[in-house]
This record gives structure tokens, sequence and C-alpha cells, in this order.
């Protein structure tokens, strides 16, 4: 939760994270994480023993409890403290990418993907947390096709492979929560890669 009371990150979307590692690691070699929150990802993302993991996160706080709890001493990782915009310049190419930052905007996540083509290995795999329009569902489909339509104009095709999370949001998962910021049965994991490779 935030100060708000905002949900930012909830223990539901584990089995998520863990089909989102497991997605972005079929390539192993590198993999590259925007945005650490209760590090879920990057705990499935170690299981699969990635040669080397990225993890980019911009909060104090955040970065504080990574440090705190030996995400910096694992040989395997690199942490780059920041905000991914801030801190291009030192990211390399990946195997596997996954984006997931809490308070930004479809905008931002637009302006991640035109850097793809050049953080992305030929044959690497994209994921993102597809929250979009979580709480309705004709405009999460409306997004869904949008958000493909401009990962394809960038050379990228979209798999989305849907889970049914209704079981395990429960009335109870939401009490003291301000923003219900999921209210869907199924999520729709999205698999991204080069259109070439996909074919
Ligand atoms: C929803 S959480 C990520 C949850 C994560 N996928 C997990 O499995 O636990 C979002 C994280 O992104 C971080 N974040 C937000 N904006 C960012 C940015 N521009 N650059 C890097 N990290 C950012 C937040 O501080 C937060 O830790």
């Amino acid at each position: 939760m935030d100060a708000d009371s905002k949900a930012v990150m909830m223990a539901w979307e584990k089995p998520l994270m863990e089909a989102h590692a497991k997605a972005v690691c079929l390539g192993g070699g590198h993999v590259l994480n925007i945005g650490f929150g209760m590090g879920l990802v990057d705990t499935a993302i170690q299981q699969y023993s990635p040669v080397k993991h990225t993890i980019v996160e911009a909060h104090p706080d955040v970065y504080e409890r990574m440090i705190r709890t030996g995400w910096g001493q694992k040989e395997n990782v690199k942490i780059v403290f920041g905000r991914w915009q801030d801190v291009l310049s030192q990211l390399e190419t990946y195997d596997g990418i996954f984006f997931d930052t809490y308070g930004e905007y479809y905008e931002d996540l637009r302006e991640f993907h035109q850097h793809l083509p050049v953080l992305l290995k030929p044959g690497g795999i994209y994921s993102f947390f597809n929250g979009l329009c979580g709480s309705n569902a004709f405009f999460h489909v409306v997004y869904c096709h949008l958000v493909s339509l401009e990962l394809e104009n960038l050379g990228y095709s979209t798999q989305l492979i849907p889970l049914p999370v209704k079981d395990c949001l429960g009335e109870q998962v939401w009490e003291g929560v301000k923003h219900r910021y999921w209210q869907l049965d199924t999520y729709y994991l999205p698999v991204c890669q080069s259109a070439e490779d996909s074919e």
C-alpha cells in the first residue's frame, strides 16, 4: 500500500509474476526487470538462474529494502538505482525484459516500448504487467488491442495468454484498499517478440 491506502502491489499477483518470469526467462541469458516492488517477479526470475539479472528500481525505500535483504550480494544480480528514463545509458541488451512500474501512465509504457529495439536482443522476449484499465472489461480489451498494434508497428508480435484470476480474488482481498485496480476474471499476459522470430 502507499501512504494513501492505494494498493501498489498485492500478494494475489504472485502467480502472475511467476508466469511473467517464466515467459521472460525462456531464452535464459541476461534478463532485465524494471520495477522491484515486492520482488515477486525477481524472486521467480532467480529460480531460472539467468546468467545475469539486472533490476532497475527508482524508489529509495524499495532500493534500501533490496540492499537490506541481500539482493545486492547475489552474484548474477546488478541493481541500477534510478528511474528507467534516467538510467537508459547504463542498460545493455537483454534476452528477456519485464516492465512493471507503479504510478506511471500509458504514455510511459509507450515511451519504454520505443526503446525495445535497442534493449531487446533478436529472439528476445518482452512482457509487461498488463493492468491497463483493469477495472473495466471493455476498455481493457481496447487497450490490449491498442498496445498490441503499437508493438506491431515497432516490429513485435504480441500473444496475450489468458490466465484466470477470479478464484484468487475474493472480496476479502480488497478490504481496506481504496483503489480496486483489478476487477476482471481473466488476466491477459503479454508475450512479445520480434515478428520475424515468432513466425
Ligand atoms: C508494482 S511495483 C513492481 C512489482 C514487481 N513486479 C513485483 O513482482 O513485486 C512497481 C515498482 O516500480 C518502481 N518504479 C516506479 N516508477 C519507476 C521508474 N520510472 N523507474 C524505475 N522504477 C520505477 C516502484 O518504485 C515500484 O517498486
